[in-house]
């Protein structure tokens, strides 16, 4: 399967970074197609665990290409300290990371922008990252952003960055702030502009070149199909293309090229930041996933919400972005509970609804059907067939396909990068 892509289908952490690294394994290529610094891709190598933000997750399997897309926003400090981190630790990127020239970039004041807007927005705060994604693809769609072609062009990017930060201060002013001093941007650029120098590519021939060639791609995703732009719960998303609808405008491979399409799930749902979350679990159950799944934001820090299968938003997610598989996760996370709930559909109003509705504040008023599964609590980390599962849990993951009605190809169950069940054509359907 020459290009396949890997993306999430919840609110983001659904594990992409433990599959991509597993998938890299054969892959020649793997590449970031959106979002940026925001993302935070966790891969766990024996004793050693890697977190990762904007280099795409293949770069700790030796033999891989790794490219940060046109479609990404790059924070060139960030890039650049992710770069020495794993130089530090023994994984060398000479030769085998590439960055779009045509990548927009993320500069000190969209932070500053990020968390200004947060506290212009109140009570109605949409709990960003603070990594100045908003402003950064704000800056691009308002066609006045500043791309890593530009950052390479001392001569040209000091007007590109008086207009722009000539806007946000307008706001800033509106807002009674502190303007933002262009001198001082300006200053911190020109450095960095010269250590992503040897990095810059156009990434999008690079990539054409490998498909026709026939190399494999893999297309990483970050965030989740909740946090999508156009299908997720907005406002309360991130600001890109979250699925595989995002591959070719981030790329630049043509909307044919991917044969494969890899829908990742936990077991459970979690959600962090602002927004609706209809099968947030807030007692014992709830905590118990987040004990049990460490659910702790990877870049901030955060404590996740945590609830059930939201059956609803994960089809949607599937049925949209033409799902060919799923990747089942942190099911050992659910060992212990009595019982297990699966939301099949919502009701809103007294009616059944069976896809999300368009407005947050519907989703959020969402109350979840549940069907009910009883539990399991035997230690399920051992398994490595179907079979070895308990009856309870082969039950409920067979339901999970069954709703997604998409095969599901691998079960993680432990962080570890073996601890995982392969399904070559999904769970068997007893007859
Ligand atoms: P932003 O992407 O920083 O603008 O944040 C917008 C929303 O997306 C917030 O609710 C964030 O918590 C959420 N978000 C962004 N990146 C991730 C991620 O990698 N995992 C989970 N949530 C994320």
């Amino acid at each position: 399967m020459p290009v396949t892509c890997v993306y999430g289908m919840q609110w983001g952490d659904e594990g992409k970074g433990r599959i991509v690294d597993l998938l890299a394994a054969k892959s020649d290529i793997v590449v970031r197609y959106q979002g940026g610094a925001n993302a935070g891709h966790t891969v766990i190598v024996g004793e050693e665990k890697y977190v990762l933000h904007l280099l795409p997750s293949g770069v700790i399997q030796p033999n891989t290409i790794n490219i940060v897309g046109n479609g990404v926003v790059v924070d060139p400090w960030i890039l650049m300290h992710e770069v020495d981190h794993l130089a530090g630790r023994g994984i060398s990127l000479d030769g085998r990371l590439l960055v779009s020239d045509r990548a927009h970039v993320v500069l000190p004041h969209h932070k500053t922008m990020d968390q200004a807007l947060e506290t212009l927005r109140g009570a109605d705060a949409l709990g960003t990252t603070s990594r100045g994604i908003g402003p950064a693809y704000g800056d691009k769609f308002r066609r006045a952003g500043m791309r890593v072609a530009d950052l390479l062009h001392p001569d040209r990017y000091e007007e590109i960055l008086q207009a722009n930060i000539g806007a946000w201060n307008a706001i800033l002013d509106k807002a009674g702030m502190d303007p933002i001093d262009v001198a001082s941007v300006i200053d911190e650029t020109r450095a960095i502009g010269e250590r992503i120098r040897p990095y810059a590519a156009d990434t999008a021939a690079v990539l054409l070149e490998a498909m026709k060639a026939g190399r494999a791609i893999l297309c990483e995703g970050a965030q989740g199909f909740g946090l999508d732009v156009d299908h997720g719960s907005y406002p309360f998303v991130t600001s890109s293309t979250t699925g595989p609808a995002g591959v070719s405008a981030g790329t630049g491979l043509p909307p044919t090229a991917l044969d494969r399409i890899v829908g990742i799930v936990k077991a459970y749902t979690t959600r962090v930041g602002a927004g609706p979350f209809p099968t947030q679990d807030t007692g014992p159950s709830g905590r118990h996933l987040g004990e049990a799944g460490h659910e702790f934001g990877a870049t901030t820090g955060r404590p996740r919400d945590c609830g059930w299968f939201d059956g609803v938003l994960a089809r949607r997610a599937a049925f949209t972005q033409g799902a060919t598989a799923i990747s089942l996760m942190k099911l050992d996370c659910l060992s212990g509970l009595d019982e297990i709930k699966l939301c099949t559909s919502y009701e809103l109003d007294g009616r059944r609804v069976d896809a999300p509705p368009a407005w947050a504040g519907d989703w959020e008023r969402c109350t979840p059907v549940y069907e009910t599964f009883p539990g399991w609590s035997e230690d399920i980390s051992g398994a490595r067939r179907f079979e070895d599962l308990p009856a309870a849990a082969r039950t409920y993951v067979r339901r999970v396909q069954e709703v997604l009605e998409t095969p599901v190809e691998v079960i993680s169950v432990g962080a570890e990068r073996e601890q995982f069940i392969p399904l070559e054509g999904g769970i068997p359907v007893p007859v």
